[in-house]
């Protein structure tokens, strides 16, 4: 959700502010713009749509400068159009903005009543003129900066450049996530380290409230108040690799396809015989948990269905009590916090707006701990929690999540082994079989991809279907609400997840021939109860794609598509059969020819609220 890429440097720097573009595009967008200083003047362009239209223009119309700015908006305020799109420039003044400043609609006001005018219905415009009018009173553009951010309410990732002192790139955050890469000679800024990477792999994470002064030589950081603020460097592990589609035609489909791997990744050194190594979750030890009374967990999207396997495990295992909530309504409601309560986040990027305000309102509440499961090292929410356990999914670029998803269950399981073991709840026979069937699980990962061609021949006959209903019962049912999800975001399909024996309660009235109806259904102790509900549906009418494990017994008609799985242990199934789905999802989606990757007001990062 919307990009910002900085630099300065000796060379010129617009091919490296539009590659590091291309590489935030994955995050969603409608608009892009770049803005140099060429001969003490700023030179701007900006177009609606793809990077590529930006990277034309520049091409035709020339971008030259050894400093500049560039940004990739997903629209909040105003329509998607070139005018909307950032830079926005007063003056002397060029501005890119992340996030949203919530007071723009009463800053505006003032700053007509001085005389500003304003072309654009964008907060970041108002921003950028409320810069200028402080900088006309103060000594220096850092003053004016300052004062202007003391003033706004919101949140944001900002760069900005001066035309009468190419030798500054300024940067701000406060809400939304901001990098400053160190070059030798050169430095850069970008809301996230992947646009960097072909240039440096040495960072700095700007923190709440702070600015910076970059120049080709110095990386200078401040509070609001003016107060220097020594910063460390970190190098990045992520390899460029990970951000390239290697041989496949898609990201999403080269992520499905790595899950053998980042599974692999996620055990990797973790496991010693029939323990997990105490380092698995960064910050703790031994007793960390022992005296943990109860789970709230909280997050967005993909990750909460995560969120809702995992209680299923985390009771089962540990007998702690467990909540799961959406982190847009969990910050909004006056929640009764129990003693001893363990405050969980789960997100792929570390820095989705919701789950880190419920991270920090859970700091205000009577929480006793906070551990994220997490994706990406030095993110916001890493950086504010007690504890981490990283989910080790490497990259994902798609929008659709689908490795940090299987990643963030398996990491789930794990959580709920150490926590069953500080809290005496398993016994050894059982986390000895548990710890054997994880082992298992980046091969059987493997088997289940080969499912594949299957796969894309009943996506044939599926895509041409407007409506879709997702079933599963017990664990399996947050799998079917993450089949739906995945199926609507990238195919435009409308899909609901159910659980099966719900369906008479109301959605059984949609029923008919036009109507697909996807059953989760792995061999467990549910089965039967299952198979009672999927004979409801069949004597209505609907066409059934029962995913089912290849030894169960289930009614072939001709109603019925039945796609044989391979067997594998309870514990696993919720992982392993997210993977047809994901492939449904994905099939469907090139059928129909949407944009997998970006798909359509889609980002891969929310970062505003
Ligand atoms: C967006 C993405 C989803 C993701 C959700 C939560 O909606 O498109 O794929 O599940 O945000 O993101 P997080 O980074 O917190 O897991």
């Amino acid at each position: 959700m919307c990009g910002i890429v900085g630099a300065i440097a000796q060379r010129n720097v617009s091919q490296i502010l539009l590659e590091g573009l291309s590489r935030l595009e994955y995050r969603g967008y409608d608009s892009a713009g770049i803005c140099t200083i060429d001969k003490n003047e700023l030179n701007c362009i900006k177009t609606t749509g793809k990077v590529k239209n930006l990277k034309e223009a520049v091409k035709e119309k020339g971008c030259l400068g050894t400093i500049g700015i560039a940004h990739t908006r997903w629209a909040t305020h105003g329509v998607p159009s070139e005018v909307n799109a950032h830079p926005h420039i007063c003056e002397n003044l060029a501005l890119v903005h992340n996030g949203i400043i919530e007071n723009f609609a009463e800053l505006k006001e003032q700053l007509i009543a001085l005389g500003y005018n304003f072309k654009s219905q964008t907060d970041t415009e108002v921003l950028v003129c409320l810069i200028h009018h402080h900088l006309q009173s103060s000594d220096n553009l850092l003053q004016a900066f300052k004062a202007a951010l003391n003033e706004v309410k919101g949140s944001f990732g900002l760069a900005l450049i001066d035309k009468n002192d190419s030798n500054t790139l300024y940067a701000a955050r406060s809400g939304s996530p901001l990098i400053i890469g160190l070059g030798i000679g050169e430095n850069f800024i970008a809301s996230d380290t992947l646009a960097l990477l072909p240039v440096t792999r040495r960072f700095i994470y700007l923190e709440e409230n702070e600015i910076a002064v970059i120049t080709t030589e110095s990386v200078n950081v401040y509070d609001l108040d003016g107060n220097k603020i020594e910063k460390t460097a970190v190098e990045s592990d992520l390899d460029t690799e990970s951000i390239s589609k290697g041989r496949y035609r898609h990201y999403m489909q080269k992520e499905i396809f790595e899950q053998p791997q980042s599974l692999q990744n996620t055990l990797l050194g973790r496991l010693r015989g029939d323990d997990i190594s105490t380092e698995t979750i960064v910050g703790s030890d031994e007793n960390s948990f022992k005296d943990i009374e109860a789970i709230q967990i909280v997050a967005c999207g993909t990750s909460y269905h995560a969120g809702l396997v995992g209680r299923y495990w985390l009771e089962e295992l540990t007998g702690i009590p467990t909540n799961v909530e959406i982190a847009s309504e969990y910050r909004y409601r006056k929640a009764v916090v129990r003693k001893n309560s363990l405050f969980i986040t789960i997100s792929q990027s570390g820095e989705t707006a919701d789950t880190l305000a419920s991270l920090r309102l859970s700091k205000e509440q009577n929480y006793s701990k906070s551990l994220c499961i997490c994706n990406v090292n030095g993110s916001s929410l890493v950086r504010e929690s007690d504890f981490t356990l990283f989910t080790k999914a490497g990259a994902e670029i798609g929008v659709a999540s689908t490795k940090a998803f299987t990643t963030q269950l398996l990491s789930l399981l794990i959580l709920a082994l150490i926590l069953g073991k500080q809290k005496g709840t398993i016994s050894a026979e059982q986390n000895h079989e548990i710890m054997e069937n994880i082992r298992k699980l980046p091969n059987l990962s493997q088997e289940f991809l080969e499912c594949d061609s299957q796969i894309s021949k009943l996506a044939e006959e599926f895509s041409g279907k407007h409506h879709c209903l997702f079933l599963g019962r017990g664990v399996m049912f947050p799998i079917a609400l993450e089949g739906a999800l995945k199926l609507k975001e990238i195919s435009y399909i409308h899909a609901e997840g159910y659980a099966a024996g719900e369906l008479k309660h109301g959605p059984i009235a949609l029923i008919d021939k036009e109507m697909p109806v996807v059953v989760v259904a792995p061999d467990n102790s549910l089965m039967d109860k299952l198979i009672s509900n999927v004979e409801e549906v069949r004597a209505r009418g609907a066409l059934l794609y029962i995913f089912i494990s290849k030894d169960a017994h289930i009614k072939q008609d001709e109603q019925t598509r039945k796609l044989a799985l391979p067997d594998c242990p309870e514990i696993l199934q919720p992982i392993l059969f997210t993977i047809p789905l994901q492939l449904l999802a994905y099939h469907c989606a090139v059928i129909n020819g949407t944009d997998v990757d970006q798909p359509r007001n889609l980002a891969k990062s929310v970062t505003v609220e």
